[in-house]
């Protein structure tokens, strides 16, 4: 979702901010600019559509030590030149870029800004002619910064150039994420430190409802109310060759194909000095001590939440809920007299999740935050964090993030079950390292899944996936996957559902997806497939190694039966991917669509 870029110090801002937010494209966006201020001049290009298309709208000859840029993902307003930011105010003194909601802008509008001519449909706009307003009524630009966010609920991240003062970028933050980055001579802003890590590896967290006034030599943190806040810099720890497609024509592909090393990765994280893999005992003993868990997530990751529940249930015996976080936030089911939540989130930034954390911890729980981004808002506000160590995921469809959440769900599984003295007779580090083998055999095979998706699916307009058990999970991940990137209509149900009103959709021809690698509804998936195929479906179906028979479409490599998501769902990201690149959809940068996205 959109994303923020800043820098003041020596150099020529206009390259830094341009690349910046090509770091940030992958979050998803459809309209770009930068502002660049030399003097009390400030320079404002921006464009519909790609960087690229930015890019080439910038002039050349302007040069400017202090900028600031914008991707927007349409909220309030179409896409389009008009509604891009940044914004500026009537008098062309103050320049803003922001993310987030504002709620309640039509009633600053209404109420404090008649008369003034809005130029675009954004709510950023009052913010902007917000400031101005206060200064033409005589306060100083610091005093009216505070003002105006004062009077502002929702959330942002912003940053201000002001036409007056070539020297400062006025910076807050209110639910939306947004860092400082440190350099010498200089001094960056972003939405996410790969957005700066060509200049800078130095970053300071900011705060919600903190203001930042950032120099080129210095970034000073204060409180709404003016108190002075001192916080030490972290390293990102990030390696730029991660945030790099390398010889891959798609993030998305190298991703699926991360997905074995990052198995190996979280073993090696999560493993002790003896080898055992294992969890940090304060988290064990909050599970322990709940009576029920609840995991609230959005999209692919509620759907890692689905599998989660069942790991945790059959291992370690403890009844687990698992919500949709939008659902959650203002639906809230009856709680368990000693709850625990936990939240699932590759980006550790969606809003919806966070609105539910927010209330969970008003209500005086304990809350652990699953994630791949240390320092994210879902991390820093839960009172625990386990780590995914996948590595960036730059493609907006998330494959490596899914299987990382599963792998660390079945280690805070096993290890709760240990403690509650269920132990399992397999070794968890055995079974994961067979995953991981099978994945790696699986991206050797990606001829075979190019063809499936050539063969089933790359004229037709809808397709189903079906399972039973946790293979249905699966099968509503393989369509959420396929409908993200390829725009087919693609629907997940449970084998035994679809009877029950889906398949008056069925018509000759029509894909449906069956997953089959559960010994205990194995006949019965199979009996779904039939009454399908019955009414002229075309099956595919995916089963396991010791479960297959003759009509199987592919058989992935025999897992121990608790963890054949990680493995069956790999056919279902690199069929999605190829039907994606059959239909000449872009696979990385699916329309619609924001990898992190910040707003409810
Ligand atoms: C789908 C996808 C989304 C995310 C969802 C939650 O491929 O990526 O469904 O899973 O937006 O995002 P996080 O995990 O960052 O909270």
């Amino acid at each position: 979702m959109c994303g923020i870029v800043g820098y003041i110090g020596n150099v020529d801002a206009k390259e830094i901010l341009l690349k910046g937010l090509e770091k940030l494209e992958y979050r998803g966006y459809d309209s770009a600019g930068i502002a660049v201020q030399t003097g009390n001049e400030i320079s404002v290009f921006k464009e519909k559509g790609r960087i690229a298309d930015l890019r080439a709208a910038v002039d050349s000859s302007v040069t400017a030590n202090t900028g600031i840029g914008h991707t927007r993902w349409a909220t309030h307003g179409v896409p389009s030149q008009e509604n891009a930011h940044p914004h500026q105010s009537t008098s062309g003194r103050f320049t803003l870029v922001h993310n987030g909601v504002i709620e309640n802008y039509d009633i600053i509008k209404r109420e404090a800004l008649q008369g003034v001519n809005f130029v675009s449909e954004t709510d950023t706009e009052v913010i902007v002619q917000l400031i101005e307003k206060y200064v033409n009524e005589g306060q100083d630009v610091e005093t009216a910064f505070r003002s105006m966010l004062k009077k502002l609920e929702g959330s942002y991240a912003l940053a201000l150039l002001d036409k007056e003062n070539d020297e400062t970028i006025f910076v807050a933050k209110n639910k939306s994420p947004l860092l400082v980055g440190l350099g010498e001579d200089f001094n960056v802003v972003a939405s996410d430190a790969m957005a700066m890590l060509q200049v800078t590896d130095q970053y300071v967290e900011l705060m919600d409802k903190e203001i930042v006034i950032v120099t080129k030599e210095n970034v000073t943190i204060q409180t709404l109310n003016g108190e002075t806040v001192e916080r030490a810099p972290y390293t990102a720890e990030i390696d730029a060759s991660d945030i790099e497609k390398g010889t891959y024509a798609h993030y998305m592909l190298k991703e699926i194909d991360e997905q074995p090393l990052v198995m190996r990765k979280i073993m090696q994280a999560y493993q002790n000095d003896a080898g055992t893999l294992t969890i940090d005992n304060d988290i064990v003993n909050a599970i322990d001590a709940a009576d029920r868990l609840y995991i609230v997530a959005c999209g692919t990751s509620y759907h890692a939440g689905l599998v989660g529940k069942q790991l945790i249930e059959n291992m370690a015996k403890k009844p687990v809920e698992v919500h949709v976080a939008s659902e959650f936030n203002y639906n809230m089911p009856l709680l368990s007299e000693k709850p625990l939540f936990i939240f699932i989130s590759q980006s550790g930034e969606t809003a919806d999740s966070r609105a539910c954390l927010v209330q969970v911890k008003e209500k005086g729980h304990k809350a652990l935050t699953i994630t791949n981004v240390a320092g994210s808002t879902l991390s820093r506000e839960a009172d625990y964090t386990l780590l995914l160590h996948a590595g960036p995921e730059i493609a907006v469809a998330s494959t490596k993030a899914y299987t990382a959440q599963i792998a660390v769900l079945a280690i805070l599984a096993n290890v709760t079950a240990e403690k509650r003295g269920y132990n399992q007779s397999f070794d968890l580090a055995q079974e994961l390292g067979i995953v991981a083998n099978a994945i790696e055999a699986l991206c050797d095979d990606k001829e075979e899944f190019e063809a499936i998706a050539r063969e089933y699916l790359s004229t037709t307009r809808n397709a189903f996936f079906i399972g039973r058990a946790v293979d249905n999970y699966v099968g509503l991940e393989g369509a959420l996957k396929l409908k993200e990137i390829s725009y087919i209509q693609a629907e997940g149900f449970a084998g035994g559902e679809l009877k029950h009103g889906t398949i008056a959709l069925i018509e000759d021809g029509t894909p449906v997806i069956a997953i089959a690698t559960q010994e205990k509804v194995n006949l019965s998936i199979r009996g779904n497939v039939k009454e399908v195929v019955a009414r002229g479906a075309n099956p595919c179906i995916i089963s396991m190694k010791g479960l297959d028979t003759d009509e199987d479409r592919y058989v992935v490599p025999e897992v121990h039966p608790y963890f054949t998501p990680l493995v069956s769902v790999v056919p279902t990201q690199l069929i999605a991917y190829y039907a994606a690149l059959h239909r000449d959809c872009d696979v990385d940068k699916p329309r619609n669509l924001a990898k992190s996205v910040t707003v409810e």
